[in-house]
């Protein structure tokens, strides 16, 4: 009998490309094998072009791979009857280059509606809101919507409102690449600590050499040779 724990996170075979207008296919992603458990820490790094806003939007289900499995507790996400929309609500915290706070709402708001989106109870969700607020250093600007915002402070409202439904999984794609040094590392510093915490995942997109220091579990990528047809 088995009696071993399957990892958090295993990946085999992976697989992308996308589908281009003129009967052709871009390949996008290839990456053989990937394991991690819970609350680790992984960095993605490779050269523009390697797969890694690819491998990410697989990992949140926003799309699905073309080959391959991504097994998370031993579930494939992409089996037949799972909900993409399901896995994310619950379980994915999404971090964006650009933030994508949403313009009309305040930090506060922006934070809720989140929540919200997860099904998280209301006072659950402001108490949670309420208390990232302030470890965010964000408390004073709480009623401010993001044109108000510095892009350190946008950044760490998008921290909050990733982590505000306590997901199991935090994919963070260049998540201080609009940030100078000082705002990068108050972000990456706020980041691991909410994720070690509680156990969740963290993966990071990163260029950044400064980031990518702060990781032992690093996964290369590598630009995929051919062009499938
Ligand atoms: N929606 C799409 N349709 C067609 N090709 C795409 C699409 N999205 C990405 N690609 C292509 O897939 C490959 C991988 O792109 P991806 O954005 O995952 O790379 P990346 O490693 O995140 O790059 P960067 O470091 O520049 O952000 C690239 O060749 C890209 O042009
Ligand atoms: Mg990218």
């Amino acid at each position: 009998m088995n009696t071993q724990t399957p990892p958090f996170l295993e990946i085999r075979n992976l697989r992308h490309s996308y589908s281009q207008p003129v009967k052709s296919r871009v390949q996008a992603l290839s990456l053989d094998h990937m394991s991690a458990a819970k609350g680790e820490a992984v960095a993605v790094v490779g050269p523009s072009g390697s797969g890694k806003t690819t491998l990410l939007h697989i990992l949140a289900a926003l799309i699905c791979p073309t080959g391959g499995e991504v097994l998370f507790g031993g579930r494939d996400i992409f089996a037949p009857h799972q909900s993409g929309a399901l896995w994310r609500a619950e379980s994915v915290g999404y971090i964006f280059q650009e933030m994508n706070l949403m313009p009309g709402f305040s930090a506060l708001e922006n934070i809720l509606l989140a929540a919200e989106i997860s099904n998280v109870p209301g006072f659950v969700a402001r108490e949670r809101a309420n208390s990232l607020l302030q470890r965010l250093d964000l408390w004073n600007q709480r009623n401010r919507r993001p044109a108000e915002l510095s892009l350190g402070e946008q950044q760490r409202a998008a921290v909050a409102r990733a982590v505000v439904h306590s997901p199991s999984v935090i994919l963070a794609d260049e998540p201080t690449a609009s940030l100078d040094a000082e705002n990068a590392g108050i972000v990456m510093n706020i980041l691991t600590k909410l994720c070690a915490e509680s156990q969740t995942l963290l993966i990071i997109a990163t260029h950044d050499e400064a980031v990518k220091t702060r990781f032992e579990r690093v996964v290369q990528l590598q630009r995929p040779q051919k062009e499938a047809i």
